[in-house]
């Protein structure tokens, strides 16, 4: 049986993901607070900033990946803050950490060790991982450190033929990017304006990068960059 384990897949870039993982062949489960709605997707539900919510569903996690021949495990689940370095909580920052470092860690600990040779360990990391913009401070020193942690992933990895790789996004048409910019068309269509083909990504195209991410062990601790071309200034 094939696997693919993705958090975050109620939602944009990692429900899109699988459903393209389902019409592979792959059973699929979402990790997430909300149901992805779709009868071959298995849902645990679980809030990954609580250590004990990620806890109820370990044992749920390892007996999937026990009977399974091939895993994908995607990280994908993140916590986007408005912030900057001089208002950023730490109370605040300690919770979005726990969802976009702590959880994919933990998950790692528990799932690594068990997973045949031939899988995979994907991080969706962000354009945002490699470069920074005001406002967003939580979430770019997260996104940096998410691909901080594919690169030791890769090498703690040696001789297991598991293979991982960061995939940074440029701007997705998702509910996270319409929910940061307030839904306000105009900054839409100037976001869509930043890259060389002038629109905003698929989430399914986000999806055909991360399941040939899985396909092609090539790639082992790549840093892909899936954004159309981002326009520099
Ligand atoms: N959209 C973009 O422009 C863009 C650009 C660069 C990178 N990315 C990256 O792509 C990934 C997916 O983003 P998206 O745009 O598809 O976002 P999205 O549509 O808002 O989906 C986010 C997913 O994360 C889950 N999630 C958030 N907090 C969670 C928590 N505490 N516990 C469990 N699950 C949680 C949500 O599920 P529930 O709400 O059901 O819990 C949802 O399924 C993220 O890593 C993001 O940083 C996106």
């Amino acid at each position: 049986m094939k696997l693919a384990i993705i958090t975050g897949a109620s939602a944009g870039i990692g429900r899109a993901t699988a459903l393209r993982f389902l019409e592979e062949g792959f059973d699929v489960i979402n990790i997430s607070r909300r149901s992805a709605h779709h009868e071959s997707i298995r849902d645990l539900s679980c809030d990954l900033s609580s250590a004990a919510s990620r806890q109820a569903i370990a044992a749920d996690l390892i007996a999937a990946v026990d009977s399974a021949d091939e895993v994908c495990l995607i990280h994908n689940a993140c916590r986007m803050a408005k912030d900057n370095v001089f208002a950023c909580d730490p109370a605040d920052l300690a919770i979005t950490l726990a969802v976009n470092i702590e959880a994919p860690n933990q998950i790692n600990q528990w799932l690594l060790p068990i997973m045949p040779a031939g899988s995979s360990v994907i991080y969706v990391s962000s354009t945002l991982g490699e470069k920074a913009v005001a406002g967003a401070f939580s979430y770019v020193t997260s996104k940096h450190a998410n691909i901080g942690m594919m690169r030791a992933t890769c090498q703690d990895l040696q001789g297991k033929g598991i293979h991982t790789c960061s995939v940074c996004p440029g701007f997705t048409d998702t509910e996270m990017l319409r929910t940061h910019v307030g839904n306000d068309t105009q900054v839409l269509q100037a976001i869509a304006a930043m890259n060389t083909f002038g629109r905003m990504i698929a989430p399914e195209e986000i999806a055909a990068t991360l399941t040939w991410a899985h396909h092609n062990p090539v790639i082992n601790g790549s840093v892909l960059h899936a954004n159309l071309g981002q326009i520099e200034s």
